[in-house]
């Protein structure tokens, strides 16, 4: 990556054996590759032989690059110090560090971090440990792809919340933040492991970010990083977490070789976090959560066109030289590989038609593929291998649900799962947004429903309605905001969001001041652009509200993000 400079490469003598310590100094060289890097050559002084040991030394320095990300202490929660973190997924860790930036190659690493005094570093390792001098080591022990190297230096605490699991934070969090998640995390890792096998990563910590954190979650290793929005104070957001941990046995033990497939890590991990929660929380919740979730790959679909080459399961990524040429793996990001993965995985356990075989056959898989990076052929080749029943039926060619048309074709899913079990939550909503979209209220009806009982869940879903409903008639709006305040002066970001697209929506002026804090408030992306895309595509008065917010928010935004609303709003910004 341009932002990584590369002073000198040595090859050093093999272990053990004679030669200079400080290595045989090598020629290095960075041609062109892409637009987000390029590749740098260190020619060797002989061919090696197949399979030999070499051990190179990269003398290197990173600076500004998009992988890691200086905040200043006002974009801190204790606007005190200074604070660092690396994002490295998809193809960001390339200007962190000089490495093989793809997910088809798995190792394992080691860190020294020296950092100044009065502040404490972290990374998604097995091990971690102070030393003197504010120098800190780290070991992960398990080969894991690039991506999922991170480091965090910040005036950070932890505190203990399970017997495997501390929660990290700047410390005017760290009281919130256990109380968020004491005793809650042990249960999602016991259930995963009894579902799909042993827990290979020693603890499972998790790390609150400032508000700039562009993510809900990352599942780094060891060490989930999360958005500060998930404080919510009620756990209500803990699927987040629950989604995390699933990583540890989808994406990060069996991993997709390229980022064409990122179904595959995660329609797995969503399918994974499904199975937890249904066995933690009971299938009514699951579905329910789920139903948001189609909700998300609807409003998806409908923004970018269902025909459009990313609403594929396998897509097609070209490096490209130019801004203009090549998909960038970052830009892959969105809800298809999420909603539409989750639909093709439910659409798998459909055809084997029983929950405990299917279940089996995912800790098979996992253990199969543990610590590889593979393909989709490879998952739908054991899948196949694992029934062959189902093989025999030829279940991979029956017309309309091709396998090959799952992945291949844009769209929405063949085949959902049944969420009608969640009719039971989700009824009640369906009936009270009907009733707020009517034409005249009906006020008496309205006020017989009371929501003081609903979940985050439930409320989000009826906002998702009211949204899909909007514009409302004249009023409307304005008295469910009076009538719920719960809603509209919501502190839960899951709400918050809703809120601020139904406001937009329905060009309710008298709240756009609310959409502006929120965007203050935070910088995750999935909230972000939503808005800003809401924002451009609505009256003079909204676009004029998107300019004046991006400009006082665009320093605290992570740099992709920022690139992001620059293109919604036309200014020239790359995707
Ligand atoms: N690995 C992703 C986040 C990610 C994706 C980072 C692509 C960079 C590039 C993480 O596991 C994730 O999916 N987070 C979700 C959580 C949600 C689905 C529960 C998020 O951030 O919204
Ligand atoms: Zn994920």
């Amino acid at each position: 990556h341009p932002a990584l400079a590369v002073s000198r490469a040595a090859l050093l003598p093999p272990p053990g054996g004679p030669g200079d310590a400080a290595g045989q100094e090598l020629p290095v060289e960075s041609r062109p590759f892409a637009s987000y890097g390029s590749a740098l050559h260190i020619a060797l002084p002989q061919a090696p032989r197949a399979g030999q040991l070499l051990t190179l030394l990269i003398d290197y320095e990173a600076g500004e690059g998009p992988g890691v990300c200086w905040l200043s202490p006002e974009q801190t929660a204790g606007k005190q110090k200074p604070y660092m973190y690396t994002q490295g997924q998809a193809v960001l860790n390339r200007s962190f560090f000089p490495c093989f930036d793809t997910p088809s190659v798995k190792f394992t690493y080691s860190a020294t971090v020296k950092v100044p005094e009065g502040f404490t570093a972290v990374m998604s390792a097995m091990t971690w440990e102070k030393q003197k001098d504010n120098t800190f080591v780290f070991k992960m022990s398990q080969p894991i792809p690039s991506y999922l190297i991170a480091l965090v230096v910040g005036d950070i605490v932890s505190a203990d919340v399970g017997p495997r699991s501390r929660v990290w934070a700047e410390p005017c969090l760290i009281e919130a933040a256990k109380k968020e998640y004491d005793g809650v995390i042990e249960e999602f890792l016991v259930v995963g492991e009894k579902l799909f096998g042993p827990y290979v990563w020693g603890r499972y910590d998790i790390l609150f970010m400032p508000p700039s954190f562009p993510f809900g979650g990352m599942e780094n290793p060891c060490l989930t990083f999360v958005t500060p929005c998930l404080l919510a104070g009620d756990r209500s957001l803990v699927d987040v977490i629950i989604h995390e941990i699933s990583h540890s046995w989808f994406g990060n033990l069996v991993t997709n070789a390229t980022w064409g497939e990122f179904w595959l890590n995660e329609g797995f991990t969503m399918y994974a976090q499904r199975r937890i929660s249904t066995e933690v929380y009971g299938l009514p919740y699951t579905c329910l959560e789920a139903a948001t979730g189609r909700a998300l790959l609807r409003q998806h679909m409908d923004a970018t066109g269902e025909e459009h080459p990313l609403n594929k399961l396998r897509v097609v990524i070209e490096p490209g030289f130019c801004l203009f040429l090549g998909v960038n793996p970052d830009d892959t990001y969105n809800e298809t590989p999420y909603e539409k993965g989750y639909c093709f995985v439910s659409y798998l356990a459909h055809l084997v038609g029983n929950q405990n075989k299917f279940d089996a056959f995912l800790q098979a898989y996992v253990n199969r593929f543990k610590f590889q990076s593979i393909t989709a052929d490879d998952t739908l080749g054991f899948f196949l291998e694992y029934f062959p029943e189902l093989k025999e039926k030829g279940v991979d060619s029956i017309p309309g649900f091709e396998f090959d048309r799952w992945l291949n074709t844009p769209g929405w899913p063949p085949y959902l799962p049944d969420l009608s079990p969640g009719q039971q939550l989700m009824r009640p909503a369906d009936e009270l947004a009907e009733l707020w979209a009517a034409d005249g209220l009906n006020m008496e009806a309205i006020e017989a429903v009371d929501i003081t009982g609903w979940r985050t869940y439930q409320l989000v879903y009826f906002l998702d309605q009211v949204l899909q409903k909007s514009p409302l008639p004249e009023g409307n709006v304005k008295r469910l905001s009076k009538m719920y305040p719960k809603i509209s002066k919501a502190q839960n970001a899951e709400l918050q969001l809703r809120w601020c697209q139904i406001v937009l929506k329905n060009n309710m002026e008298a709240e756009y001041s609310k959409v502006k804090d929120f965007l203050h408030s935070q910088g995750k992306q999935k909230y972000t652009l939503p808005l800003y895309r809401a924002m451009w595509g609505g009256s003079e008065a909204t676009r004029a509200l998107a300019m004046e917010t991006f400009s006082a928010t665009a320093p605290q935004l992570h740099v992709n993000v920022q690139n992001y609303v620059k293109k919604i709003l036309g200014l020239g910004g790359a995707e």
